[in-house]
């Protein structure tokens, strides 16, 4: 069983998103301990912008590209590789600026490949990666539940679920610190239920 573990927070070890994405992962190793995890940090080295230079290279045969294009086309195709060859695919979120961090958007952009997670036929959109469970480990500075003031705002948490469900998933869980700058003490509250909410995980694993 393959394990897919991604963060995208830029702040380290200051991450709240980080925290529940290790806790969701470390549930998952101990309850299936030959789990192969492969990580990613997206923070750190974000995937590559989707560009026209790269979609030029792929057009190419390979013996007629350069090493940097050579390089480029790998780089893009072991960010989609790593997404098919995982069962569960864990990811650290904040919400940026009501949305998802550019970082985590430009690795989205290398895994929605049409005949690959997605497939248009004649029945319409048809999702092709529904074998996987999809765990978001997400953090918000504010409020954005239903009743809030806020919840308009939301594009984090329902951006993702639309886009996997989109390429077919339809196992998606989210473990959410909501409001983690209105305050240490909120912060501390909702850091810690997450975590122990994702820790958890593991157990569900078994079950499924
Ligand atoms: C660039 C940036 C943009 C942010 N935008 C929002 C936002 O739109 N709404 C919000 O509630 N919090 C926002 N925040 C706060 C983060 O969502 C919050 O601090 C969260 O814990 C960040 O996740 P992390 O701790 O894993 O880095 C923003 C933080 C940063 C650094």
């Amino acid at each position: 069983m393959n394990l897919l573990h991604l963060d995208s927070s830029i702040l380290g070890d200051h991450s709240v998103s980080r925290q529940i994405s290790a806790a969701a992962v470390a549930a998952l190793r101990a309850e299936s301990p030959g789990l192969n995890v492969v990580y990613r940090d997206l923070g750190a080295t974000p995937a590559p912008h989707q560009s026209g230079a790269l979609l030029a290279a792929r057009g190419l045969d390979p013996e007629a590209r350069t090493p940097d294009q050579t390089r480029e086309v790998a780089d893009a195709d072991a960010i989609l590789n790593e997404f098919l060859a995982a069962d569960i695919v864990v990811i650290g979120v904040p919400m940026y600026n009501f949305g998802i961090p550019s970082q985590l958007k430009s690795w989205i952009d290398h895994i929605a490949v049409a005949g690959k997670t997605f497939r248009y036929s004649e029945a319409g959109v048809e999702g092709l990666a529904g074998d996987k469970r999809v765990i978001l480990a997400s953090s918000r500075g504010g409020f954005y539940g239903p009743d809030s003031p806020a919840a308009g705002l939301q594009h984090q948490e329902s951006y993702l679920r639309g886009f996997f469900a989109f390429i077919g998933v339809q196992d998606v869980e989210v473990v959410s610190a909501e409001g983690v700058n209105i305050s240490p003490d909120q912060k501390q509250a909702s850091l810690d239920a997450a975590v122990a909410e994702a820790g958890g995980l593991g157990r569900l694993l078994r079950a499924a």
